[in-house]
């Protein structure tokens, strides 16, 4: 196998599989049987004999993009994935071939320096006090850190660890107390159950907070619920707010909610996975007026920064309570050594872990935190401006205008109508729209996250559900 000519094999196919997705040659999404996919992929046949490279390579390949999903394709508009940038995509190819498992230090000091430029980075746009050199560290206020980590899911557990460890410090060695309580709206993501699940704090000890018609937390109702709370004889542990929500997009009102959480002197973990992007532009930094106040913020670059999977920050106002969520021996990893650097592994649910910050900062520098920001922009308003197209039809309907990229919408007929449209739509090839079900009525679900989705598509698209759901 000679690297040159088969990555030369593996980027030719690639660029057009880029080209045909984003000029609407090919199908967004092929869902072939399984059992048809395995058998032409040969995948028994490659692994048996070996020697898959040159022109078997080139034909595997071909095989292996018909079958995969067209994120490029201009009528992807289901999940909060990002359309990867291809600067994104070769720091991926260098991650994977130099394998550097950064954790620790010696262990890939370039892709360690660049997390530690990203989380700062990010720290800047959240307004907190940036995580100083390690040789300045000592005479250095308290100040926020961060790490990087394999998706938003394992973020919000990290972040939530965190806050176990401020609340009840004793826990690492004595396990969960049975008396701690996490408040959150019933929108939260729903890694937030899991990880309260993980932790061991049980569901019941989930308190749902009150939320006004479009699920976002009524603040004025938060002193309520941990009334609640404390008659249940429980500590509360953390309150959740989404920035946005994943549903319907919707951002929490951080600045009310945040001050309410310090007068409480409760842990504030704002769930920003998806919209906490909105911080890179001026005209929507708004949404997330307040977060500054919050504890600990979870920030995935991909989904709106155009990195590829995946590349999940996890940032602490205070970065002392991130090194207080896990305490472990490993003789082999934890030890004295020149520490000409930093290491993330105390910071972290993975030992292993990828230089996740470089595919995240190739795509920064490809594009300028200005190309980034007008991206940002350009897909929220796409979102507002559909939201006006569509509420003005008389078939269809879309009751909560939207605050980021992500619209939820439905054609005036039955659940099952939805339902029945999207898969057509799939099984044309034409669009590939997600589904939630809002306030019990079944939506159709579209997340605006490729930049070559323009409102013409949307037109096409809402003419297609009209068609299917008249002739489906
Ligand atoms: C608000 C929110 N939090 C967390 C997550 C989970 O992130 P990940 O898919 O990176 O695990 C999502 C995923 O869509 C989300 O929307």
């Amino acid at each position: 196998m000679s690297f040159l000519s088969d990555s030369r094999i593996v980027s030719r196919a690639l660029d057009r599989f880029v080209r045909d997705s984003v000029r609407r040659r090919a199908r967004v999404v092929t869902q072939p049987p399984i059992e048809s996919l395995v058998a032409a992929l040969d995948l028994d046949g490659h692994a048996r004999h070996g020697g898959l490279t040159g022109r078997r390579l080139a034909a595997f390949l071909d095989q292996y993009l018909a079958a995969a999903t067209r994120l490029h394709h201009p009528g992807y508009m289901s999940h909060q994935v990002a359309v990867p940038h291809p600067a994104g995509a070769l720091a991926s190819l260098v991650d994977g071939l130099t394998n550097n498992a950064m954790a620790i230090y010696e262990m890939g000091p370039s892709a360690a320096a660049i997390e530690f430029w990203v989380l700062n980075w990010m720290i800047d746009k959240v307004g907190w006090t940036p995580t100083p050199f390690p040789r300045d560290a000592e005479s250095a206020p308290p100040h926020a850190g961060g790490v990087l980590t394999h998706g938003g899911s394992l973020a919000n557990l990290t972040a939530l660890l965190a806050a176990r460890s401020a609340v009840a410090p004793e826990a690492w060695e004595r396990g969960t107390p049975t008396d701690l309580a996490l408040l959150a709206p019933s929108e939260s993501h729903y890694s937030v159950a899991r990880a309260a699940g993980i932790l061991g704090l049980g569901s019941a000890a989930i308190y749902s907070l009150d939320v006004d018609s479009a699920g976002r937390i009524i603040p004025d109702r938060i002193t309520a619920c941990l009334r609640k709370v404390r008659a249940d004889n429980r500590r509360p542990m953390a309150l959740v707010a989404n920035a946005c929500s994943t549903v319907l997009g919707l951002y929490d009102r951080l600045r009310e909610v945040g001050t309410i959480c310090r007068e409480q002197g409760l842990w504030l973990h704002v769930d920003g996975a998806h919209g906490a992007s909105a911080l890179l532009s001026t005209r929507y930094r708004s949404l997330l007026d307040g977060v500054e106040l919050a504890d600990s913020l979870v920030w995935d670059a991909h989904k709106l920064m155009r990195t590829p999977t995946l590349c999940a920050a996890v940032l602490l106002r205070d970065a002392r309570h991130l090194d207080g969520a896990f305490k472990q021996e490993a003789s082999y990893l934890f030890h004295d050594k020149a520490q000409p650097g930093v290491d993330f592994i105390h910071r972290t649910v993975e030992c292993t872990k990828a230089g996740l910050g470089l595919r995240f900062y190739a795509v920064l520098a490809a594009l300028g935190e200005k190309g980034l920001s007008d991206y940002i922009e350009r897909q929220f308003a796409l979102a507002r401006d559909a939201h006006a197209y569509i509420s003005g039809l008389p078939d269809f309907e879309s009751p909560f205008p939207p605050e980021a990229n992500i619209l939820c919408f439905r054609i005036c007929t039955s659940d099952a109508a939805q339902l029945t449209a999207r898969d057509a739509l799939i099984a044309e090839g034409s669009f590939h729209l997600s589904t939630a079900e809002v306030r019990g009525r079944r939506c159709l679900r579209a997340a605006f996250m490729n930049p070559d989705t323009s409102m013409d598509d949307v037109r096409r698209m809402i003419e297609r559900v009209r068609d299917f759901s008249r002739n489906p």
